[in-house]
C-alpha cells in the first residue's frame, strides 16, 4: 500500500500566500471611489447585523475566524472561492472571445514550454489514467490565426491535488505552456482531472462545513492563452455531465466552458476547442 502525505490546507494556503505576496499590487483607485465603496460594505455588513440581530458570540467568533483565514494562509483561497467570480463577471463584459473564468489560487508563472504536439509533464501513476487529448485553434475575432501564441495549462491530478501546492507531486507535474504552430493550431495530451474539494482542514472548510454548505469543484482545467497584441484569456474548461457542475462551490463554471470528449479508436478522450482572443485595445 502506498501512503501519501495528503497535503494540509495550512500547506497549500502558505504556498498559496506566498506565491501572491511575490508581486507588490497597486490600484489607481480615487480617494472618493475608494470612499464609496468602503461605505457601501460597511452599510452592507451594519443592514446585515441589524437583520439576523448578531450576537457577541458570533461577533468575537467572526473576529477569531478571520485571524485564522490569515494565519492559515487561506486568504486567497477563500477570496478566489467566494469573490473572483464576481471580478471576472464585471471585467469581462466587454469581450466578444472565448469566455474567461476565475484564475484561482493554484497558477504558477513559468511552466515549462512546450512545442505542439505537446504531453504535460507527468507521473508513472498520472500515465495509468486515460489520456485526455485536446486540440483546436487560437485566432482573434476575425478569424485569423494567432502563430506563436500560447496556452499556459495546469490541473489537478486524478486525485484533485496540484503540483506546486501538494508536496507529494513533482514540480511542473500536469503544467505546461504549449506554444502554437504556424495556424495557431495545438494539440496536447494530458489525462482528465478529478473534482475535487477545496481543503476542508482549514478555516474556509470549516466554515463551509459549519454553514452545511459542500466544498466541491466540478473536474476542470485551467487555462490562460496569451499572444502579442490580443488580450489574454484566463478561463477553465469543464466536462459535460460532470459531477457539481451545477453547485460549483466557487461558482465558476459557465455554459460555453464545457469540453465534450468522444473516445477514438485507441480509447483515448478527445475533444476540439478553439480560443477566440480580442484585440489589446478592446
Ligand atoms: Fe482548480
Amino acid at each position: 500500500m502506498t501512503i501519501i502525505d495528503s497535503p494540509t490546507a495550512i500547506g497549500s494556503g502558505s504556498a498559496a500566500t506566498d506565491n501572491f505576496k511575490g508581486e507588490r499590487f497597486t490600484a489607481d483607485t480615487s480617494p472618493e471611489r475608494l470612499s464609496a465603496m468602503a461605505s457601501e460594505a460597511l452599510a452592507g455588513f451594519s443592514a446585515l447585523i441589524q437583520k439576523f440581530g448578531v450576537t457577541y458570540d458570533e461577533y468575537r467568533v467572526l473576529k477569531q475566524w478571520l485571524i485564522e483565514v490569515g494565519e492559515g494562509g487561506e486568504w486567497p483561497l477563500l477570496l478566489d472561492v467566494f469573490v473572483e467570480h464576481e471580478i471576472e463577471d464585471v471585467n469581462s463584459r466587454k469581450f466578444k472571445g472565448t469566455k474567461g473564468s476565475i484564475e484561482g489560487p493554484y497558477y504558477l508563472p513559468g511552466a515549462p514550454e512546450l512545442s505542439s504536439p505537446a504531453t504535460l509533464p507527468m507521473r508513472p501513476e498520472d500515465r495509468k489514467q486515460t489520456p485526455f487529448i485536446m486540440r483546436g485553434q487560437v485566432t482573434d475575432l476575425e478569424g485569423e490565426p494567432l502563430a506563436g501564441s500560447t496556452i499556459e495549462l495546469w490541473h489537478a491530478d486524478a486525485e484533485g491535488y496540484y503540483s506546486g501546492f501538494a508536496p507529494h507531486i513533482p514540480d511542473w507535474n500536469l503544467r505546461g505552456t504549449i506554444v502554437t504552430d504556424r495556424e495557431g493550431r495545438y494539440e496536447l495530451t494530458t489525462i482528465a482531472p478529478a473534482p475535487y474539494q477545496i481543503p476542508t482542514d482549514g478555516p474556509t472548510g470549516q466554515f463551509i462545513e459549519a454553514a452545511g454548505w459542500h466544498p466541491w469543484r466540478p473536474a476542470h482545467l485551467h487555462l490562460r492563452v496569451s499572444a502579442e497584441n490580443q488580450h489574454p484569456i484566463i478561463t477553465q474548461l469543464y466536462f459535460a455531465g460532470g459531477e457539481w457542475l451545477d453547485s460549483d462551490v466557487a461558482s465558476a463554471t459557465k455554459p460555453e466552458l464545457l469540453l465534450n470528449p468522444h473516445t477514438d479508436d485507441c480509447g483515448r478522450n478527445v475533444v476540439r476547442y478553439d480560443f477566440t482572443l480580442d484585440p489589446l485595445d478592446a
